[in-house]
């Protein structure tokens, strides 16, 4: 049989059989790269013609005991991974160029050595003398924490099985390079094959493998998906140029709650924790203006307050500008279409901006009637009352739905110093958090009740 070619999409990792100038899976154009097969041998028969041995089966009903976990110290990260580092778990790292990862990294290597486990840092990007000084930088130079700076996959490979390490940290899986793989560092194949095997010593000797991976200008950890499929867990390290605030975000996790944050903060000697995030998010909020509002949402398990900020202004462009920063640009299209549709309130002509401070990514629907009001409070230049929060999702009609764990957005929002919050009525009978609470139906009916006209 004559050897089969294989190609691959260096965008979105799907295979095919033949050469094309765009990949038929994501419609990206030039990322169709042919591929050398990881194991260079025969075609492998057909699977059918060896019989398997059968693999022995148990019961679902078998108990199980919860792996065991290792705490870093270091709380926000220890949340982040479920309640702590588990062992044999394969964890990628992901992050823009500049970010933070390695420090964080550094860090979380010297409390976890220092906790008992055996820890080796490998770094592909940096010398070990680079990365003792940042060590020293960070305080950290007596931890433990044994150093190798290679690139070489079968060298690192070889060194981890001889030192057996509980824990290993490679810095990063697109500088890694497999001698049996013929492409360049950084390619489809290159990053698949380190994931893979890195990934395969982690279950095989029971080593916690953590992976950094850089992320493409698309915000994508760059090579293939697969990666992400491969490992237990994936974090996003993310924050905004010029701001100290770095949050560490859980997206996916085989040992925990996904959605998890983690906030740190960039100081001149390392991340240190931020144990009140609302506090931190708020810090810079001035007196009531218009077009700020304060949203009480849920990041993971834990409440979090953050402003939203919007701007209205005429428009000089014929098409007016809509820009919006750490929230969705087809979710503000949405409310401004249903504040149009519902509450006969045009937004046609108008420049609208919208800002959520302290550079987070806020996803949640229950934040759009915080934009809602945050919008409305702009165009009609009217600040909202003083210390109060809104929440609840709105939906195409103009009706108001009643946010999951409205409880616990109040009683952060008291801890904080509110005095008011508007939602949405319905839902689960709560209380009121010891906060003044304005229940609205529908957005029609907020409005009404903020703006004092509908
Ligand atoms: P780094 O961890 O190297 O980022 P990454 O590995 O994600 O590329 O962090 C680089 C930035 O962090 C750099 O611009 C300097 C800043 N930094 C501090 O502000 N304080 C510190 O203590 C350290 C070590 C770095
Ligand atoms: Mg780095």
């Amino acid at each position: 049989m004559a050897k089969s070619k294989t190609f691959i999409c260096s965008a979105c990792g799907a295979t095919s059989t033949k050469w094309s100038g765009r990949c038929e899976a994501c419609g990206e154009w030039n990322t169709i790269h042919e591929e050398t097969p990881l194991s260079a041998g025969p075609a492998s028969k057909s699977l059918g013609a060896k019989r398997g041995s059968s693999i022995p089966l148990t019961s679902l009903a078998t108990e199980e005991t919860p792996p065991p976990r290792t705490h870093s110290g270091i709380e926000e990260l220890d949340r982040v991974l479920g309640g702590g580092l588990v062992p044999a778990s394969a964890i990628l790292v992901g992050g823009d160029p500049g970010i933070g990862k390695s420090t964080l990294l550094l860090q979380a290597a010297a409390r976890f050595a220092e906790s008992g486990l055996k820890t080796l840092y490998i770094s592909g990007e940096e010398a070990s003398a680079q990365v003792r000084m940042r060590a020293q930088r960070l305080g950290l130079a007596q931890a433990p924490v044994q150093l190798g700076a290679e690139t070489n996959l079968r060298d690192i490979l070889t060194t981890l099985e001889a030192e057996r390490p509980q824990l290993a940290i490679i810095d990063s899986i697109q500088t890694m390079w497999a001698d049996n793989v013929d492409s360049a560092p950084g390619s489809v194949s290159q990053v698949r094959a380190a994931a893979h095997e890195l990934t395969a010593f982690a279950k095989r000797r029971g080593t916690s493998v953590i992976l950094v991976g850089h992320v493409t200008k698309e915000g994508q950890i760059a090579g293939p998906r697969v990666v992400e499929h491969m490992v237990d867990t994936v974090l996003y390290f993310e924050g905004e140029r010029g701001h100290q605030f770095r949050i560490l975000r859980a997206v996916k996790n085989r040992f925990g709650p996904a959605d998890e944050i983690g906030v740190f903060e960039m100081t001149g000697s390392g991340l240190s924790e931020v144990i009140n995030p609302s506090a931190l998010f708020l810090s810079e909020r001035g007196e009531p203006s218009p077009g700020s509002v304060v949203f009480a949402g849920i990041e993971g398990t834990r409440p979090v307050l953050v402003e939203v900020q919007a701007l209205v202004a005429p428009s000089p462009h014929s098409q007016p500008r809509r820009t919006v920063v750490g929230w969705d640009g087809g979710r503000l299209a949405m409310i401004l279409a249903v504040l149009e549709a519902r509450c006969g309130i045009p937004f046609a002509g108008l420049d609208v901006y919208l800002n959520v401070a302290g550079g987070l990514k806020i996803s949640e629907p229950a934040a759009d009637l915080a934009v809602a009001a945050a919008l409305l409070s702009a165009r009609e230049d009217a600040a909202l009352p003083a210390e109060t929060v809104v929440f609840g999702e709105i939906s195409l009609s103009g009706a108001l739905r009643p946010a999951p764990q409205t409880e616990n957005r109040l009683k952060e929002a008291q801890k904080l110093g509110f005095t008011a919050a508007i939602a949405p009525a319905g839902g689960k009978s709560v209380t009121d958090g010891g906060l003044s609470l304005t229940r609205a139906t529908d957005l029609t009916g907020f409005v009404g009740e903020v703006f004092g006209a509908g």
